[in-house]
């Protein structure tokens, strides 16, 4: 039993198209560290943050832990996926008691545009479908974010509400279980 729900974790890499996604390792650092370095990637996520402080704080072999898919593209980290749950205390629910499948991704700027996060993120989604069958996924994320929100809406997820948070308006959606693929 993980945080995630009765999943094997991690599970076999996972073969797309052009990736694979796979549990995180020691080669990924500088590519974590990227990621939350980059302006371009934090513009709707609270801001990047200083890479001495990143090189200090980030593990040596950064994001292991249950829902976290690192997306591999002939061999070298462009981005990750991540399915983990949403904490009570956030405003946005489906269920009584929170604790919702959440989707999230993060790709490197370069990887932009050509459809990574679309492959990677509707590979997780079936992999999800798969270990617990039936169970939603939701996601939030920026309104003014609009790759993300062109993201969510290709991958199959409808509108719940919107909020305020983080001094920005939210859009909150689900996707209920069914393949996007095979
Ligand atoms: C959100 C994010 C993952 C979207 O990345 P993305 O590359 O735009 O998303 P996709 O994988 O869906 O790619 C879509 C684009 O690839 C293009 N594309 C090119 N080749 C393609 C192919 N073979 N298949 C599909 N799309 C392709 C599409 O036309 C589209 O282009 P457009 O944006 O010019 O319309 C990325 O912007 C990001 O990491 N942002 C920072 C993190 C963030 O804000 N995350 C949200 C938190 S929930």
């Amino acid at each position: 039993m993980t945080e995630l729900g009765p999943v094997v974790w991690p599970p076999a890499p996972i073969r797309t198209e052009r990736l694979v996604l796979r549990e995180s390792e020691a080669r990924d650092r500088a590519a974590f560290i990227e990621l939350f370095a980059s302006s371009e990637v934090g513009a709707y996520l609270g801001g990047p943050r200083p890479r001495d402080e990143l090189e200090r704080a980030v593990p040596e072999v950064p994001g292991r832990r249950p829902g976290l898919f690192v997306a591999d593209l002939d061999g070298a980290m462009v981005g990750t996926v991540t399915l983990e749950r949403r904490g009570a205390e956030r405003p946005g629910h489906i269920r009584p008691d929170a604790g919702e499948a959440e989707l999230g991704y993060m790709f490197l700027p370069e990887a932009w545009g050509r459809g990574y996060a679309a492959e990677a993120c509707a590979a997780a989604l079936d992999w999800f479908a798969d270990a617990l069958p039936g169970e939603p996924v939701v996601l939030c994320t920026q309104t003014a974010n609009d790759r993300s929100m062109r993201l969510a809406a290709k991958l199959g997820f409808a509108e719940v509400e919107r909020f305020e948070e983080f001094g920005a308006e939210q859009w909150f959606g689900v996707r209920s279980s069914v393949p996007t693929s095979g």
